[in-house]
């Protein structure tokens, strides 16, 4: 397995480009199940869980081919097999993403259940009651979720909790089926709303999709499109908050500030000035250690709990003490033990990590739990005394684009080694 080796204590300094959203892209991808068209997909990001989705769909009948400017496009007119297997869904649980549009198109889909993941139980129940609402026949047997429906009908869905890839799910579902569906108490992440603009341009009759209640007006079919796919807005927070802990000063182009208003704020709270254009952002933290700040995770627009770890590893340096409080997943401060390795003064407490900042951080070996765990080791590595060492990095490929190179080209020291 590969290890990236951080030699710490570089201010970042520079500027580079924010690739397209991971998950904005899944579902995207997703989502041209919903025709026999061919549809071409562009600014996705070359990232693990994106190659995993692709195999997925070419393992059910897809033609997926990639031209020189890594534009993907998608042809699903030969849809054999309406699976997804539970090789592929155990390493990433947005495969669930296939369920919605799956039954839409074809009335059928044998999707294995994703069981637990490294930060809490994530249960998909809310998916398939919100299909049942719809007509769908559903039965979990020998682990995977077996849906049957003639066609779909519209449903008014009111979901218990934000569930983000459950909003997706029955948003996509609900475009092909007979009559209105009104999801309430919808996810309102911009990646929800980049789905709805995409599947609106395959001719979709979506209005909402941004607020908490979104309606879809079901069509008979829809066709092919050409669709870009939005920034990602965590792989922006991330260069910027480990530009603030290393005092550095850092323009990210590409990117889209108008969905990071929570996390640029905290970072304003936390000393850094911040200067925006319409694709924009600038930090500068020069020679300035970052202030603690509280922060409590919860869904869009608030705090973003995939920005967690990486302030859980700011806060851990920075002056005076910090909470972060996390509500969206039970079990996300595995980092929190890593960090502690690095000297990093914080007690758990609950669903709560407060944090006394050390002036320094010392390396250490440490080992990526899940995604944005990892990325929050890096920037501990980043701001710590001596070499990092962070094994496990496939969880970083799942979801950073070059990580190396683009933190590189922003002078830090950060090189991957082939583990053994
Ligand atoms: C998505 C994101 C992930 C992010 C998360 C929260 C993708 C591919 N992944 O994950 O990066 O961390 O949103 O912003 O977009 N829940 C249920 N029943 C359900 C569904 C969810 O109880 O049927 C619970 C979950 O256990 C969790 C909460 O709802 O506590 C939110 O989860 P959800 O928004 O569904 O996360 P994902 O869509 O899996």
């Amino acid at each position: 397995m590969d290890k990236l080796l951080i030699r710490g204590g570089t201010r970042l300094e520079g500027e580079i480009s924010i690739s397209g959203a991971k998950n904005a892209s899944l579902p995207i991808l997703a989502g041209t199940l919903l025709t026999s068209d061919t549809v071409t997909v562009c600014n996705v990001p070359h990232l693990n869980d994106v190659t995993t989705i692709i195999a997925l769909l070419q393992s059910m009948g897809a033609m997926v081919t990639v031209d020189d400017k890594l534009n993907i496009a998608v042809d699903n007119s030969d849809i054999s097999e309406r699976c997804a297997p539970y090789e592929l869904v155990k390493t990433m649980r947005a495969s669930i993403l296939v369920l919605g549009p799956l039954v839409s198109r074809f009335g059928e889909a044998d999707v294995s259940l994703p069981g637990g993941c490294a930060i809490g139980a994530r249960p998909v129940n809310l998916h398939v009651q919100g299909l049942q609402s719809m007509g769908a026949d559903i039965k979990v047997e020998n682990g995977y979720i077996r849906a049957r429906a003639d066609r779909l009908r519209g449903a008014h869905i009111v979901f218990d909790m934000v569930t983000v890839t459950g909003t997706e799910n029955l948003m996509m579902a609900a475009v092909l089926a007979d009559g209105e569906t009104v999801l309430e108490n919808a996810a309102r992440e911009p990646e929800v709303s980049d789905l709805a603009n995409f599947l609106n341009k395959m001719g979709a009759k979506i209005t909402g999709a941004g607020s908490g209640t979104i309606r879809i007006e079901g069509v008979d079919g829809v066709g092919g499109t050409s669709y870009e796919v939005l920034p990602d807005r965590i792989e922006t927070g991330t260069y910027l908050v480990a530009a603030a802990m290393t005092g550095g000063r850092v323009r990210l182009k590409r990117t889209s500030p108008d969905c990071l208003e929570a996390v640029l704020v905290k970072l304003q709270e936390a000393g850094a000035s911040i200067a925006i254009g319409d694709d924009w952002i600038e930090l500068d933290m020069t020679g300035k250690r970052p202030r603690a700040v509280d922060i409590r995770t919860l869904p869009y627009p608030a705090f973003p709990t995939d920005m967690q770890a990486q302030f859980c590893a700011m806060n851990a340096t920075a002056e005076g003490v910090g909470t972060v409080t996390e509500t969206v997943f039970e079990n996300r401060f595995q980092h929190v033990l890593e960090l502690q390795r690095m000297g990093a003064d914080i007690r758990i407490e609950g669903n709560m990590a407060i944090s006394t900042g050390v002036e320094r951080l010392t390396a250490a070996p440490v080992m990526a739990t899940d995604l944005r765990a990892s990325a929050g080791l890096v920037l501990a590595g980043l701001a710590a005394e001596g070499e990092t060492v962070v094994d496990r990095i496939y969880h970083v490929d799942r979801g950073y684009e070059r990580i190396e190179e683009k933190l590189n080209q922003l002078g830090a020291s950060i090189r991957r080694v082939p583990g053994f």
